[in-house]
């Protein structure tokens, strides 16, 4: 064991883990497949990941949860999964096919009572939010276009309040956010340094591993 490779243990790792706590569940393994089957890419979260957003939902009690980027709804079930009775998710998608995608996988789970899937440029829609007096949410997970994430986050303050968890996906990108070489990469680094140094937020990045190496960025509002 000693002299195997990282390349070849992480994932098995990611494995072990996801066998031990991520049992078979239909619903979510059916929201898979008519995702694959309808053509949508499959760039959603990780059994793993999913976990530990229900658990971080859980933990923070989150009943107003803010998604942005639905796909097909996996991470969605997850969250909303997490809620408390009378707790709802709203999720912003750009693509019209992606979210009638995700609004079938998540009636299938049961879960349309407390989710709302909203079709939009999150960009508009959350400044319309702002505009409108939205009330607080209480988690939101940032997962959609990577280089609108230094926007994204600049919303997620101003749609929180102290003690609201802000999260985002691919905080790491493969490792390449260590030395970015695109205009989305680059993005995702100055998410990252905007995180570190806000002085209203407590954050850090956990990186996990799957066939790629990425993180969930990890972040408490302390103050307004
Ligand atoms: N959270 C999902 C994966 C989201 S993939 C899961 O883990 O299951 C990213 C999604 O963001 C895609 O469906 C894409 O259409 C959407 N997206 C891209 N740009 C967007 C924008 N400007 N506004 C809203 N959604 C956007
Ligand atoms: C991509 C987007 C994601 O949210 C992700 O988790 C992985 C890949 C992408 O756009 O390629
Ligand atoms: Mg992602």
């Amino acid at each position: 064991m000693k002299h195997e490779d990282l390349r070849d243990l992480l994932p098995r790792i990611d494995s072990y883990v996801e066998d031990l706590f991520a049992s078979p569940d239909p619903a979510l393994e059916d929201a898979l497949r008519r995702s694959r089957e309808a053509g949508l890419p499959e760039i959603h979260i990780s059994p793993n990941e999913g976990r530990l957003l229900q658990l971080l939902a859980e933990i923070a009690g989150a009943r107003r949860i803010l998604e942005i980027g639905t796909l097909g709804g996996y991470s969605t079930i997850y969250l909303a999964r997490a809620l408390p009775e009378g707790g709802s998710v709203l999720s912003l998608e750009l693509d019209e096919r992606h979210a009638e995608v995700a609004r079938e996988n998540i009636r299938e789970a049961g879960l349309e009572e407390s989710v709302e899937v909203r079709v939009g440029d999150a960009r508009d829609l959350l400044a319309w939010m702002v505009e409108d007096g939205e009330e607080p949410f209480d988690l939101v997970f940032i997962d959609a276009d990577k280089g609108s994430y230094p926007e994204y986050l600049g919303w997620a303050l101003r749609l929180s309040r102290p003690g609201s968890l802000i999260l985002a996906d691919n905080a790491i990108r493969g490792g390449s956010v260590i030395d970015p070489e695109d205009a989305s990469v680059r993005a995702t680094s100055r998410f990252n340094e905007a995180l570190a140094k806000e002085p209203r937020l407590s954050a850090l990045i956990l990186p996990l591993i799957r066939e790629r190496v990425d993180g969930l960025a990890i972040a408490r509002v302390v103050g307004s």
